[in-house]
């Protein structure tokens, strides 16, 4: 209905609608209903605002994947609603990630670096966005991955498929245990990177998996060129000029997953 539609139908305006004779009472009391419903639902829109759902990407372990996944995750989340990655890493590897695109492309996602108070940028920006993702710093020396957890919905904990790895990886569990005393609706989940195709999970690494009390992904991201060429150009998997479908289709699942939390 077009905006004269409507002031036409508004009890106040029916001397702008034209015709001659004046309306019937019924012809006036349906204007009327008519234009509190079309009042009412504007409002309601209005002030329906849900609040962006926060996932917090962590390791203290460098190299597992943390900056790949944010910004591969962010971009198929993009495609979902409004979605803006925070980096919180002072290594600022987003942010150059966010510059790199080549002249006339760019990575779809808005990325913003923050130095401290990463609960306060994050309140700030929530009812803005359908998605924020959180980019952490590989250490647990200072209280950033603390804070970026205290505020996330979900923590996802990328991991090496190898049990060395794994365990190095042990300590982000007793941070997300400490980070549950704030914030008892946190959900964490391992997700497994750097998969080599076909090839099943060793036993050691299922054995090191159940050290951690906390469950993995059922998505699970294979080692591919596709990660490295996008980290390169400065794009995410679904903004290269031959879109990876299988790395595309591996992130989406995970998106769904996480969706589903
Ligand atoms: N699934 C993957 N396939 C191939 N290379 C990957 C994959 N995930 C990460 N990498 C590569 O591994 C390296 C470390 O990844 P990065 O995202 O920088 O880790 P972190 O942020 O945890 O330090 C980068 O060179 C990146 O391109
Ligand atoms: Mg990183």
């Amino acid at each position: 209905m077009s905006f004269s539609a409507i002031r036409c139908c508004s009890p106040l305006s029916h001397n702008e609608c034209g015709g001659g004779s004046a309306p019937s009472l019924a012809e006036k009391s349906i204007r009327f209903i008519l234009f509190r419903y079309l009042r009412f639902t504007v409002l309601a829109r209005e002030m329906v605002t849900v609040p962006a759902r926060i996932v917090t990407i962590a390791n203290q372990k460098g190299g597992t994947g943390k900056t790949t996944l944010t910004m591969n995750l962010a971009a198929g989340f993009a495609r979902r609603g409004r979605t803006l990655v925070l980096d919180a890493d002072p290594q600022r590897s987003a942010t150059q990630w966010g510059k790199l695109a080549p002249e006339g492309r760019a990575y779809s996602v808005a990325v913003i670096p923050v130095a401290d108070d990463l609960e306060r940028e994050v309140e700030r920006f929530r009812d803005y966005y359908r998605f924020i993702l959180v980019d952490c710093p590989p250490t647990l020396e200072t209280d950033t991955v603390h804070r970026a957890m205290v505020a996330a919905d979900v923590v996802l904990i990328p991991v090496l498929p190898s049990p060395v790895d794994l365990w190095a990886s042990l300590r982000i569990a007793h941070a997300v245990e400490d980070a549950k005393q704030r914030n008892r609706g946190l959900h964490a989940r391992l997700l497994l990177n750097q998969l080599e195709a076909r090839n099943a999970l060793s036993q050691s690494m299922q054995q090191a998996l159940a050290e951690f009390d906390i469950p993995a992904l059922k998505g699970t991201v294979q080692r591919r060129a596709a990660y490295r060429n996008a980290a390169l150009e400065g794009l995410s998997i679904y903004e290269l000029a031959r879109r990876p479908k299988p790395a595309v289709a591996e992130i989406d699942a995970i998106i769904e997953e996480v969706l589903m939390l």
